[in-house]
């Protein structure tokens, strides 16, 4: 790969200005085929003629530091008799403020590209043109870039150009493209623009969305445009950027004469509203348009209800996961943070698995996670790792073993187990080591149930006992290393004895539950014996409390499963339904479009929980949806026959509702449930690809595959 090629960086370092490199090259001769392979540290943007080469946004891609994938580019018909290569890079995600880590581990390293055109003529010869010292490089009209403060585009600026520096770095972690390329997706137009009470000019995109926006504008040159986002208004109505913390999110762009348009190349914002700060003219609604980016993945999955808010509820998922898979599972895509947590992938993995195919961005994702996986079979808080070597966390670190498992379920190949199984391992006995305790994870720091509402006063951990989290995560991440064992045909006998110790250890430690988590965990991994009493006090704890949770993110993708599992469906469904605070609801109720970080992002009386941990776009709590596509609507993959090569439909319909419905398209075809209420009776319309079970009322019906009316 890229055989003759050389890394080439700019000789000094750039600072955040981005660097620009250019190559120069004729094609005299009729061209049958050329591409271009390239890579690079950091994000690149490549033109040739003037025109963008491909359409991967914010390439080469997020991985691993020790990995780097090359793209290849069929550029035969953008060739002419005289060519001009221009590939301008960014820190991006390998040295920007993003990646702590890279920054200290490669203090000694520039960004840099490497690259090789490669042209076969109509009559056999071939032509190469490879990065080395020729390429001439300057400091380009991308004067600033960095994904937390935005980008400037300075039209005035003159390029310099000098020779390239060749570096001598490794060729040996580049890779071929793993995931599915980033691209553009939606284009939005602004619903309103309008002046704040502080005489502000904000344009508002009706959507929370991750991408940039494009803006046309006749101007002179020298003019200058620029533009700040935020995702909310406070409640007076005015911009509000807190919640950001240090990330400016800014694009200032300096114009030429003429009418131009330009949307960021380096960068990407979290945003539904654009303050204008700086603009040559009065700007129209025709000026300017967001564009929603993100992982090339497709959609599989839909929900519909006869509810209006709780189908915004379904659409407000889907907007959160569109806007934070963007190469990798994000934890939000506004702050300075951005980064694959591994908790918040972990709690969403099966709802994003049924909304969208995500295979493959799972796969390239878990290889990162196993590659920055610690020596001692720890995992990172965030995968790729750009933090630092801190002890794993419970129910973050699981990543490691219930992504896989997941995504085997749902797609059905047991290549992402063979790939995994290892890292599965490592992580288990790694927890063995680091607990003081043989089968209780003992004596580390977790993150607890994360933002629960029980939380002491200025904690971000709820009150659920961080041991039992992290022993009940313990027993689950080694029940699992079994079932792939087994899938994989391995011996897995210490890892079933381990099981059995730690789940006795847990109950006879862990007698009682204080907490709506520790009861959803206690149900919902078979630690409690009494399962009936430990329901009922759940219930109870849940009515007393107005129909209402208290979980963070560790127990909230249980919660409605350890109701139903054990007879309160209809207790899940006044969750699910519930409007008033807090709620799935309640957040749609005011007017969000996305899914929030925290139940009370916003208060009822308008103000903020909180100014630093105050995400409107944080994908975790959408994680309802696979209750409703698994219990309500009851479509499920048999574990022994897993990618829904057979199905398992147990719809449980409810009064609640008039009717509700769920369409997965499966490696095997669509799978569909629909319940509604026709008179007195139910109706239940089930479509199936495969051989089905289909669970009515307690009845069982073994099916074809078709579509039924029951
Ligand atoms: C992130 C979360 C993450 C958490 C870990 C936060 O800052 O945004 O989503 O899981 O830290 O506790």
């Amino acid at each position: 790969m890229l055989e003759n090629a050389k890394w080439i960086s700019y000789p000094t370092d750039t600072g955040f200005a981005c660097p620009v490199f250019k190559k120069t090259f004729d094609t005299k001769k009729e061209v049958k085929r050329a591409t271009l392979e390239i890579t690079s540290l950091g994000g690149y943007y490549a033109e040739l003629n003037g025109k963008r080469i491909g359409d991967f946004i914010l390439a080469p891609g997020c991985t691993s530091t020790k990995r780097v994938q090359a793209q290849t580019y069929d550029i035969t018909d953008m060739l002419g008799a005289e060519n001009e290569i221009d590939v301008t890079i960014s820190k991006g995600w390998f040295k920007g403020r993003i990646n702590w880590r890279s920054n200290q581990d490669n203090a000694d390293k520039r960004e840099s590209v490497i690259a090789e055109i490669k042209i076969l003529y109509k009559d056999g010869d071939t032509k190469t043109i490879s990065t080395d010292k020729t390429w001439q490089t300057s400091i380009s009209k991308i004067t600033f870039a960095d994904f937390y403060d935005g980008e400037t585009y300075d039209c005035t600026h003159i390029e310099s150009f000098v020779p390239s520096l060749e570096q001598d770095y490794s060729k040996e972690i580049i890779v071929k493209q793993q995931g599915e390329k980033v691209v553009e997706h939606e284009r939005i137009s602004p619903l309103s623009i309008f002046k704040t009470p502080k005489g502000e000019t904000v344009i508002d995109f009706g959507q929370n969305t991750t991408g940039y926006f494009e803006f046309t504008v006749d101007a002179k040159k020298g003019d200058r445009v620029s533009f700040s986002v935020a995702e909310v208004l406070d409640k007076e109505g005015n911009f509000y950027t807190e919640n950001y913390r240090t990330a400016k999110a800014e694009l200032i762009y300096i114009c030429k004469d003429g009418v131009q348009t330009y949307k960021p190349r380096l960068v990407f914002y979290g945003f539904r509203y654009v303050r204008v700060n700086e603009y040559p003219t009065e700007i129209r609604k025709d000026d300017i348009c967001a564009i929603a980016v993100y992982s090339d993945i497709k959609r599989t999955g839909y929900l519909t209800s006869s509810s209006k808010l709780l189908n915004k509820l379904f659409e407000n998922i889907i907007w959160g996961q569109r806007g934070n898979f963007l190469d990798i599972p994000t934890d939000c895509p506004q702050r300075d943070e951005r980064m694959g947590w591994t908790g918040d992938a972990e709690v969403f993995v099966k709802t994003a698995s049924y909304n969208y195919d995500v295979e493959k961005f799972f796969t390239k994702w878990l290889t990162d996670l196993k590659l920055d996986q610690f020596e001692n079979g720890g995992v990172p808080h965030v995968v790729p790792q750009f933090w630092g070597d801190d002890p794993s966390s419970a129910a973050w670190g699981d990543a490691s073993t219930i992504c896989p498992w997941q995504i085997y379920l749902t797609y059905g190949d047991k290549e992402i187990l063979k790939r995994q199984y290892k890292s599965m391992c490592d992580y288990v006995k790694y927890i063995g080591k680091i607990s003081k305790n043989r089968y209780l994870w003992t004596g580390c720091n977790h993150f607890g149930d994360w933002l629960g509402l029980d939380a002491p006063a200025g904690s971000y951990k709820g009150s659920s006992d961080e041991t039992f989290i992290a022993s009940v995560y313990y027993a689950y991440s080694t029940k699992l290393v079994v079932k792939a064992g087994k899938v994989l045909g391995k011996n897995v006998e210490k890892y079933e004895k381990l099981y059995d110790n730690i789940i006795k250890a847990i109950r006879k430690k862990f007698k009682k539950y204080k907490t709506q988590t520790e009861h959803v965990l206690a149900l919902y991994f078979d630690i409690a014996e009494d399962k009936a009493s430990v329901a009922k006090s759940l219930a109870d704890m849940i009515e007393k409390n107005g129909k209402r949770l208290q979980t963070g993110f560790v127990g909230t993708p249980y919660l409605l499963h350890a109701l139903s599992q054990n007879d309160y469906t209809e207790l899940a469904y006044d969750l699910l339904l519930q409007e008033q605070f807090p709620s799935w609801l309640y957040s749609v109720k005011c007017g969000a479009t996305t899914i929030w970080e925290h139940w009370d992002g916003r208060n009822e009386n308008g103000d903020f929980w909180s100014k630093d941990m105050n995400s409107f776009n944080h994908y975790a709590y959408g994680s309802v949806a696979d209750w409703v596509y698994g219990v309500a609507c009851g479509i499920n993959t048999v574990e022994e026959k897993p990618g829904f090569e057979e199905v398992l439909i147990a719809p449980h319909p409810t009064d609640k509702l008039d009717f509700l419905s769920a369409s997965i398209e499966t490696r095997h075809g669509l799978v569909s449930s629909k319940w509604y209420h026709d008179g007195d009776k139910i109706r239940y319309e089930i479509v199936t690809p495969v051989k089905a079970t289909v669970i009515i009322n307690g009845e069982r019906h073994e099916v074809e595959k078709g579509s039924y009316i029951f």
